[in-house]
């Protein structure tokens, strides 16, 4: 037997406590683990694996939860689209009376697509284009986010070109600690994000001057996967002074976009509350006059989000369990060291007595890992595992890494399923591609 470190999963939680924490998730004798009201091994069975599987009814679900929180407030939700931006998401979304929160013109014509209106779309993002900008401004976008002095005056030119008015908010940079993981916290000065707090209230003022800009208000994100209301409170409290700065200054702000960021439990710990949220909002905010908004992704779409993966073999006296989902289909336990639960797809197979595994994928990267050291019952070849809580930063941020055709997709509403993508064919990864005559 080969020698391994001695590996620690006392603190992790079990498969039945994964499933106990997540309502939209049931574990049946016959059907195995069933989505809503579908078993997945339907799904794996009729499209193969690796899969991803969406809960729509769990989506619209979290959607109204937040509506309901936020509804005393008069919060708008502006579903931030990064997090999944299937055609199909953005749908039940819209079909739910969320807006959208786009960072690029391919995420304003998704939004589109999925038939929301361009003035319940916000753009954010520190590089947008010109040509961005116009087909924003073009269409009647809500709001553009500002992030700095350069971007500011390109869309004053932009909208003095087009003829349009381009109602703007500084998003600021109030310089707060999200306490998250470093490669996504947005909220500290040394982050590229925004404008300096100090810096905001001279360039609102200048907005004010320009020609094709109205700033309408204060917007910022602190960060994303955040579990407590503290930073929070820190960076509304900030915001809410700058307000009160501007309008003792004489100027006119209507609007504050309190970004997103609200995190959930990968484990079986609680989510963050959208009510907590709703509090901070209100006692810094809350009268104030303000037209409030809040842009999250992860919260509404992550845990309604599966990758299904088949077991291709073990090795190693079955310490590595090599599944055939890889980090090019879920790279966030590469990239941030993620703990995403894993759970079996078959109620035999999730009953049994459990050791400790590595499950790893089949490219050719020692970070191409999903879980390290973790107790789970015996996989053996050709069962199926559920990868949890991968709706969102899933399968957008895939690629194709070893010749990896991109899966396929299927979306789950209550007890009905459909393909939302089909699966990629070999001949779909060059299709774009030419071999040029001089070769
Ligand atoms: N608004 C802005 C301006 C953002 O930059 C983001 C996310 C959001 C809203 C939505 O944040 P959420 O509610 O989803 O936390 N790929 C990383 C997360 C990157 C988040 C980037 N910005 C991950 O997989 O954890």
């Amino acid at each position: 037997m080969a020698n391994f470190a001695p590996l620690s999963s006392a603190d992790e939680p079990s498969v039945a406590a994964l499933i106990a924490a997540r309502p939209h998730l049931s574990m049946h004798a016959f059907d195995g683990l069933v989505l809503e009201g579908v078993p997945l091994s339907h799904i794996a069975d009729q499209l193969g694996t690796p899969v991803w599987v969406y809960g729509a009814g769990t989506m619209r679900a979290r959607l109204a939860a937040l509506k309901a929180a936020l509804h005393g407030l008069g919060a708008e939700v502006h579903y931030a689209v990064k997090a999944n931006d299937h055609l199909a998401v953005l749908k039940v979304f819209a079909q739910g009376g969320a807006g959208a929160d786009v960072v690029s013109g391919g995420e304003f014509l998704r939004a589109r697509k999925a038939g929301i209106a361009a003035d319940h779309i916000v753009f954010s993002g520190v590089g947008k284009t010109t040509d961005e900008i116009a087909l924003a401004l073009g269409e009647g976008i809500f709001q553009l986010n500002v992030e700095s002095a350069a971007e500011l005056d390109m869309i004053s030119q932009v909208a003095t070109t087009l003829g349009r008015t381009a109602r703007v908010a500084l998003r600021i940079n109030p310089d707060v600690d999200a306490g998250t993981h470093a490669k996504i916290t947005t909220g500290k000065a040394e982050n590229k994000f925004g404008i300096p707090y100090d810096d905001a209230a001279a360039l609102y003022a200048h907005a004010a001057g320009l020609p094709g800009v109205e700033p309408v208000g204060i917007a910022l994100h602190i960060g994303s996967q955040i579990l407590n209301t503290a930073p929070y409170r820190a960076a509304f409290a900030r915001a809410a002074a700058l307000i009160r700065a501007l309008r003792a200054g004489g100027q006119t702000v209507t609007r504050m976009d309190c970004g997103g960021g609200i995190g959930i439990g990968y484990g079986d710990e609680p989510g963050a509350s959208p009510d907590a949220l709703a509090g901070a909002m209100r006692q810094a905010f809350g009268a104030m006059g303000l037209q409030l908004m809040v842009e999250p992704g992860r919260w509404l779409v992550g845990p309604a989000g599966l990758l299904l993966s088949s077991v291709v073999l073990t090795k190693g006296d079955a310490r590595f369990v090599v599944i055939d989902a890889a980090m090019n289909d879920l790279i966030r336990p590469a990239m941030y060291d993620a703990w995403h639960g894993i759970v079996p797809l078959s109620a035999g197979n999730a009953v049994g007595a459990t050791s400790l595994v590595d499950v790893v994928g089949p490219i050719c990267e020692s970070s191409d890992t999903f879980a390290t050291g973790r107790a789970l019952p015996a996989m053996p070849a050709g069962s199926r595992v559920a990868i949890l809580d991968a709706g969102a930063y899933g399968a957008v941020m895939a690629s194709t890494y070893n010749a990896r055709p991109q899966p396929a997709i299927a979306m789950v509403d209550g007890d009905r399923w459909t393909v939302i993508r089909r699966r990629q064919t070999y001949e779909d990864l060059w299709a774009s591609e030419t071999i040029p005559d001089f070769l």
